[in-house]
């Protein structure tokens, strides 16, 4: 047995219960990984609150990135050995002392980077790699807009979009959000508590607007994101911390200047095998190169999960936060 947080009905934070589990025996293909290191993501609470819907029902254990080391391996697993340090991405059951995954998702951890960074990087860091590579290919002079930008993606991605060249505009709810997004990159931050974004945005931009909005907040945030972008710009949105986006008629994008939008998931754009580690390895060589800065600014127990999940939701939070088993 080991130490497990398990959600046996939906709800708040307090349904966050910390368990002996029986994290169960390696099959082919697979390895018993201890953790080290536990990220904390808002995708969590989505699962817990029953947003998302459990893919195997109920009881479930959340948690969708870690650190740790292997401690057995499967039969068919020969690139893995007992004490390789390990990182990964995935749906569910990173919230426990020891878990079976598919080696097929593990990325050794290089050296240089710690179990903590990569444990608050794997999913955070890959989806700002696809989002600035893969979803829309920004480039020198580009000008983006990203929501949220004191947050865990945030801050990442506000330095990997400054190292690639682009103009950054971020937006966050206080003044210590704002000072410390513009140290992670972002060249104007606005205030939108504060200030109507879709103004600051055009004045930011002399009128030309952006070529591209990340938008993650969801309800808050639309339809105001779309006033944001340029004639045919790119409308990304990746995730819904406020409440999902009400159903739209597609001729608003027509109205609003012949707009893309898309909705992404790090998921898919990493289900292969071959896309995971080309990400894995373009996050680890910007980190390790120093462009851009791992930034763990809470760490918790793991027994204090529904705390942690608590101040996520409550906005306490910046950059990224860990768990620790
Ligand atoms: N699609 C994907 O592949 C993918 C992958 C990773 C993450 N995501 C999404 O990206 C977002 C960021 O994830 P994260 O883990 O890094 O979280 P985070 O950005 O650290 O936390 C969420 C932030 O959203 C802002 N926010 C605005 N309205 C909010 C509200 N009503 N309640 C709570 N927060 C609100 C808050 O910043 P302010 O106080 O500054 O407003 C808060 O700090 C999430 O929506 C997540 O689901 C999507």
């Amino acid at each position: 047995m080991s130490k497990a947080v398990r959600i046996h009905a939906n709800g708040g934070p307090e349904v966050l219960v910390y368990e002996d589990v029986d994290p169960g025996r390696p099959g082919p293909g697979e390895v018993l990984v201890r953790h080290t290191a536990i990220g904390l993501n808002f995708v969590d609470t989505y699962f817990r609150s029953g947003l998302y819907p459990p893919p195997a029902g109920l009881p479930l254990i959340p948690g969708s990135e870690a650190a740790g080391v292997v401690e057995r391996t499967g039969e068919g697993v020969d690139w893995l050995h007992k004490g390789d340090r390990v990182a990964y991405f995935t749906a569910l059951g990173a919230y426990s002392e020891e878990r079976v995954i598919a080696a097929d998702r593990l990325v050794k951890i290089p050296d240089g980077i710690s179990d903590e960074q990569a444990a608050a990087m794997m999913l955070k860091g890959m989806t700002a790699e696809y989002l600035l590579l893969r979803t829309f290919k920004v480039k020198p002079g580009d000008i983006v807009l990203y929501h949220a930008a004191a947050g865990g993606v945030g801050l990442i991605f506000g330095q990997w979009a400054k190292h690639l060249g682009a103009t950054v505009i971020g937006t966050a709810s206080s003044p210590e959000k704002i000072a410390l997004a513009k140290s992670h990159g972002f060249d104007h931050v606005i205030n939108y508590r504060e200030k109507d974004f879709v103004a600051e945005v055009k004045e930011i931009t002399g009128g030309k607007r952006c070529d591209v909005v990340y938008d993650s907040v969801g309800k808050d945030t639309f339809p105001g994101s779309l006033d944001c972008l340029r004639p045919m710009g790119m409308f990304v949105s990746f995730g819904q911390s406020s409440g999902p986006i009400p159903p739209f008629d597609m001729s608003i994008l027509s109205q609003k200047g012949a707009l893309y939008a898309t909705r992404p998931t790090l998921f898919v754009y990493n289900a292969k095998r071959e896309d995971l580690e080309a990400s894995a390895k373009g996050l680890f060589d910007v980190v390790s190169s120093g462009a851009v800065k791992i930034i763990i600014n809470q760490r918790y127990p793991l027994s204090e999960a529904a705390k942690a999940q608590s101040d996520l939701e409550g906005r306490k939070t910046t950059g990224t936060t860990i768990l620790i088993p």
